[in-house]
């Protein structure tokens, strides 16, 4: 199974049973694994567990209440909504019956019940119920056991032992090392069931260099990094990704096979070796349109009071791949516009026979090249548009995907 929580972010929802107090432990082994981790507490958890020891171990502030304090800074107000949209997987341990009642009711009246909601579609959820023998097996707490599970909830059944009360029966949480273990069977799970599993992705990134002469070059500001999140992304949902990158100053995501280029022309020609047998091309890259004729040979003297350099078109590689696709393939492209953005976007889709592109909002203090963040409007071929909000570019890159898997589905491919 590999180590599937590297990388992920991971909530810890933690309520009010006397196993909270192995919950740092939880922490502590799932960040030896490389996941963040973010905990939410319950009220009744922090009589079992402290918010100190807790923040400690996750190197992260504890969040309990959707209301934040008087003074909180700026993002802090919509953390519900910001955090929900942050994680891969939310882990509940222990879940009393409470706990259980108010997911199951939809009731939303502190942060671990918000996030339940605002989790994104798809991510996994594990639940671990722990209580008494007795309370466990009561027809409420089973009723709402079920319901969580229709929902697609993971509720994992505790260990029976020694209870808290002196009894002993079923109801005790199972120790961390088992926890991790199950969430890593439901990351892995989710992975194998995504559309893109098996499919070979080959993502374009980065800018291209267009040489002028042995020194110097024609470029732009992309620093590859929304290519890089997609080809991340797609690889964590089980994909073969190729990434043909201009250059940039960034790690290759793991699993991904990445070939460095410099111009538009090699990144054409090494492209154009996968347009046959992939599944899906990512046009992401920032590909020079444009390149001089005739590089000159070593360093250009400064001999002449002015000088003209003649540029000549380069191959369109996303317009390329789109025109010769099979049926079956899928071809997905970025449109950055500064003015008449949607329409120009709606534009390049026809033009280039894409299935989805994604207009990229330009202002460079939120969306666009060299930011962290991104705005986009993503528009499928069918017509379907969705308006994403302002986003980190790791967010935006698993939106994108998540829609072209639902164009999967609709279209049937
Ligand atoms: N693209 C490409 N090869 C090129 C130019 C663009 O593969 N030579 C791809 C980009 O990766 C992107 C899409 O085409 O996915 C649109 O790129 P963009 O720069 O927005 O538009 P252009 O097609 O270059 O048109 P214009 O510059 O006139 O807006």
């Amino acid at each position: 199974m590999g180590n599937v929580l590297r990388g992920k972010n991971i909530i810890i929802g933690i309520s009010g049973g006397i196993a909270a107090y192995k919950t740092p432990q939880l922490v502590r082994l799932l960040k030896k694994q490389g996941a963040q981790v973010r905990v939410v507490l319950t009220e009744g958890a922090t009589h079992f567990v402290s918010d100190l020891a807790l923040a400690t171990v996750s190197e992260e502030r504890v969040y309990r209440s959707i209301f934040p304090p008087a003074d909180t800074s700026g993002t802090d107000y919509t953390r519900h909504i910001s955090l929900g949209e942050w994680a891969d997987a939310f882990v509940i341990a222990p879940a009393t019956a409470n706990t259980l009642a108010r997911l199951s009711s939809g009731l939303c009246d502190d942060m671990l019940t918000a996030l339940f909601i605002t989790l994104r579609p798809g991510k996994p959820v594990v639940i671990f119920p722990a209580m008494d023998g007795q309370m466990f097996l009561s027809p409420s707490v089973q009723r709402n056991i079920r319901i969580l599970s229709s929902q697609g909830c993971r509720l994992i059944t505790p260990d029976s032992g020694e209870l808290a009360s002196g009894l002993s029966g079923v109801g005790r949480m199972p120790e961390p090392e088992s926890i991790v273990l199950s969430l890593e069977k439901a990351v892995h799970s989710i992975a194998n069931s995504s559309q893109l599993y098996g499919k070979s992705v080959v993502v374009t990134a980065g800018p291209t260099r267009e040489k002028i002469d042995g020194v110097r070059f024609i470029s732009n500001y992309s620093s590859g990094k929304m290519g890089f999140a997609i080809a991340r992304s797609a690889a964590e949902r089980g994909a073969l990704v190729t990434l043909i990158t201009g250059p940039v100053h960034l790690e290759t995501p793991s699993g991904v096979k990445r070939f460095d280029v410099e111009t538009a022309m090699e990144m054409h020609d090494v492209a154009e070796n996968f347009f046959k047998s992939c599944s899906i091309f990512i046009g992401a890259a920032a590909v020079s349109d444009y390149r001089p004729a005739e590089p000159f040979e070593g360093k250009m003297k400064k001999e002449h009071p002015e000088i003209e350099l003649t540029l000549i078109k380069n191959p369109d590689i996303l317009a390329e791949f789109g025109m010769q696709k099979a049926p079956g393939q899928l071809a997905v492209g970025f449109a950055l516009e500064t003015h008449a953005g949607l329409d120009n976007a709606r534009k390049k889709l026809n033009a280039k026979n894409l299935d989805l592109i994604a207009f990229n909002f330009f202002d460079r203090k939120t969306s666009g090249f060299e930011v962290d963040t991104n705005i986009l409007t993503l528009i499928d071929k069918e017509g379907v548009t969705t308006e994403l909000p302002q986003l980190t570019k790791d967010q935006a890159a698993e939106r994108l995907l998540d829609c072209l898997e639902q164009f999967c589905v609709t279209t049937q491919l």
